[in-house]
């Protein structure tokens, strides 16, 4: 099987590769990573120089590097590639449109015309928008609130019309809140961990009572195989845990965990438009692939803290560099 993996240096992207080269040591993976503020080549030292584990430098908006590399011959293509930050995308949408939109129809035209036998979009939750009760299923309509969303929703749409125009392969995910090693500090969880570290005040949007189900990012990368495996072509597969949570309630638990005063919340202004809660019904993919998650909550949660203090060095590089003048403009008028 030989994988183009996109996006392949970030947070799940390389989760993900390091998962493929566990469980399928014989799969062949070629990584397209353009290395924005998000791609740390860090993230994947220990398989860089791996047989098996090529890397390339590019966009996945380039057409032209995108058709060279596909006349390689690929089986199946897994698109992590996405600018993924909501906070960001409303700072300036710009690089969302470009980036996932117009990139992920530039791939879908290649897997279109180079005869790709498996399209994975990797997907989010976020273009459901937000459900007070109940759970979104993949019939549920799509109502996206931030230009993030909006543009992952582009995305999925063009799947879907390459899918009945074309004939292109595609199945979209959409996953849930993610967390685990190597995710980039501006999300929550790292975010907190590391703020917590450094006793600086942890921001709280609005009044902390925005909802977000929490999946361990190993169980999303087995979903993800599983539906490389199994999954019906132009399927739409939800991936979520059932651990719904707080923001309140999670950092209240990571600041409990590292020991650290309750007093460091800090309560901010909200984000615009800010999605109150989401929530999935995951039966599709239980059902027809087998797949559920692992990982208890609670195990994932303290893995992951560990991680963050196991590795101080990988989040402080990152903190004193782009990071920091974003946090700046972030925060300081908050
Ligand atoms: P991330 O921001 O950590 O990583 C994104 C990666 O994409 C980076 O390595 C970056 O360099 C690369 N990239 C950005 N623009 C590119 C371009 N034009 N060409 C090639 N590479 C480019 O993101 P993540 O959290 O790992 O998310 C990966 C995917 O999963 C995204 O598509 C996101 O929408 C989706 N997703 C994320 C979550 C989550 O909780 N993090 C949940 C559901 C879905
Ligand atoms: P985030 O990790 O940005 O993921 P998403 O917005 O895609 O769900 O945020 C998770 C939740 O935490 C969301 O409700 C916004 C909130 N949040 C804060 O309260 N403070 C913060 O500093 C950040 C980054 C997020």
């Amino acid at each position: 099987m030989k994988l183009l993996v996109t996006g392949g240096v970030g947070f799940i992207g390389s989760n993900f590769i390091r998962h493929i080269r566990q469980e399928h040591p014989d799969w062949e993976i070629t990584n397209l990573d353009k290395l924005t503020y998000a791609g740390n080549l860090e993230n994947l030292k220990d398989i860089q120089d791996q047989p098996g584990y090529h890397f390339v430098k590019g966009d996945i908006a380039d057409r032209k590097l995108v058709d060279k590399l596909l006349s390689q011959g690929f089986d199946v293509i897994v698109n992590f590639a996405a600018e993924s930050h909501v906070d960001r995308s409303i700072l300036d949408a710009s690089p969302f449109i470009e980036t996932n939109v117009k990139g992920t129809q530039v791939l879908l035209e290649g897997a279109k015309r180079h005869g790709i036998q498996r399209f994975i979009q990797v997907s989010t939750d976020e273009v459901y928008g937000s459900i007070d009760s109940g759970r979104f299923t993949e019939e549920s309509p799509l109502s996206p609130n931030s230009p993030y969303s909006a543009s992952k929703t582009a995305a999925d749409l063009l799947c879907r019309a390459y899918f009945k125009t074309h004939h292109v392969p595609a199945i979209v995910t959409r996953c849930t809140n993610n967390f685990g090693p190597y995710q980039f500090p501006e999300k929550l969880i790292p975010l907190a961990v590391t703020n917590a570290l450094e006793d600086k005040p942890v921001p709280v949007y609005g009044d902390g009572l925005n909802i977000r189900d929490w999946i361990f990012v190993t169980d999303h990368c087995r979903a993800l195989d599983a539906v490389i495996q199994k999954g019906k072509l132009g399927e739409i597969y939800n991936i979520g845990s059932g651990n719904e949570k707080t923001n309140l309630e999670l950092i209240r638990k990571l600041l409990e965990q590292l020991d650290k005063p309750q007093s460091l919340i800090q309560f901010v202004t909200d984000r615009p438009a800010h999605d109150r809660r989401y929530a999935l019904n995951c039966a599709r993919i239980a059902t027809e692939l087998g797949w559920k998650p692992a990982y208890s909550f609670e195990k994932a949660l303290s893995a992951t803290v560990d991680w963050y203090l196991k590795n101080e060095s990988w989040w402080r590089s990152i903190k004193s560099g782009e990071y920091s003048r974003y946090y700046k403009k972030m925060y300081l008028k908050r």
